[in-house]
């Protein structure tokens, strides 16, 4: 890709750029937890977005996207940022950047990546995060590597619309080959995990589905949350998140928050404790619980978070019951995009002819495999 993008700029721009690569992520366990400064634990994966850039003197930010076909052009004093366009998120990065008085100029960019759209691997943080360390490093801006997150957090909130939290361009950012972070989302720190499998590895299979109303159902999970926490602070005034309540205090959560909202912060409480202990499972080797972890998690984040969709619980049924298989469960926001499983690389093969047929002929789709393995973080190529 680096290659690509390098041919593709120098024939459309007559430059050599600088380029720099960010990754998109996958997330062992700990969904839905991060807006709530609840644990997660992402690592980054070796599929990303690669930037390729130049200062120019024209008065105007020339962008080509290889993945769209598309060129897009825009001045720096009169940008306006579309929901839905690959290029808003380039316009958000560079008005973020203005507002916090960092002196950008004219740039061309020509951005391309391998990572699946709509499959939930981060693709729009990777984007966002490899914009920001472009610009960063064609200006020597020297952005400190944790406010490069942050303001690829803002883009996707102020200009996708997704009221996201900080895990996807945290991921990209801080990715380490080999290693997973268990990532405090209140701190903004982590622990580097290395992520040792044996026999077994890490897969997702891809629904193809991505329900349109995802970001707007993501938008009232985390405001329900936020309903709960104003609720229960009148009964813990020092209360500041669902993260500072533990699986013992649910008897009494559940008898302060009405009926609709209670499964929701279960979901939040529970599903922090899970990651604290999947951590310690990855550490001392016993895959066999980190399975069973997983399988957990899909149930909380299908039965009580509602945000799993009816062909996503068909897959974690099917793989769930499949020989070879410790565990698996829906990955990121929900609605759609893929299911994260542990399996024993020897019954690989033969899990994906059998998921594929149960698959198609539930739902005349076509699922993708998609090979993930934890890889390094944001960096100049
Ligand atoms: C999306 C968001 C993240 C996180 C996950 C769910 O990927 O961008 O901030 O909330 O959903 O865990």
């Amino acid at each position: 890709m680096n290659s690509k993008i390098i041919a593709c700029f120098s024939q459309l721009f007559a430059a050599d750029p600088l380029v720099v690569f960010a990754p998109g992520r996958i997330n062992l366990i700990g969904e839905h937890t991060d807006y709530q400064e609840g644990f997660v634990f992402p690592a980054a994966v070796k599929q990303g977005i690669w930037a390729g850039i130049t200062k120019n003197e024209l008065g105007l930010c020339r962008l080509y996207s290889l993945d769209f076909d598309q060129e897009f052009s825009f001045e720096l004093d009169s940008m306006s940022p579309k929901k839905g366009h690959w290029a808003t998120y380039v316009m958000g990065i560079c008005t973020l950047f203005k507002q916090a008085g960092y002196r950008i100029k004219e740039f061309d960019l020509v951005i391309g990546g391998n990572l699946p759209l709509g499959a939930g691997l981060s693709s729009s943080a990777a984007l966002s995060v490899a914009v920001g360390l472009g610009i960063s490093e064609a200006f020597d801006l020297h952005i400190p590597k944790k406010d490069l997150a942050r303001y690829a957090q803002k883009a996707e909130q102020l200009f996708a619309g997704v009221n996201c939290g900080i895990m996807d361009p945290y991921s990209s950012v801080f990715g380490q080959e080999g290693k997973a972070m268990l990532l405090d989302c209140r701190s903004q720190s982590h622990d580097y995990l290395p992520v040792k499998l044996g026999e077994y590895k890490l897969v997702l299979v891809h629904s193809k589905v991505s329900h349109s109303l995802a970001a707007s159902a993501y938008n009232q999970r985390r405001s329900a949350c936020e309903e709960s926490v104003s609720l229960l602070q009148t009964t813990y005034p020092e209360l500041l998140s669902l993260r500072d309540l533990s699986l013992t205090d649910l008897p009494k959560v559940k008898y302060l928050l009405p009926a609709g909202l209670f499964p929701k912060a279960k979901h939040v409480i529970s599903e922090c404790s899970r990651v604290l202990e999947a951590a310690k499972a990855l550490s001392r080797n016993d895959l066999v619980h980190l399975g069973q972890l997983l399988k957990a998690s899909h149930q909380s984040l299908s039965q009580d978070f509602e945000v799993s969709c009816v062909e996503l619980d068909f897959l974690a049924q099917e793989v769930i019951g499949m020989e070879g298989v410790l565990g698996a469960r829906m990955m990121g926001g929900g609605f759609g995009g893929c299911l994260l499983g542990l399996v024993k690389e020897s019954a690989w093969v033969s899990i994906q002819e059998k998921i594929t047929a149960a698959y198609q002929k539930k739902y005349l789709l076509t699922p993708d495999f998609i090979e993930v393995a934890p890889g390094g973080g944001a960096q100049k190529i």
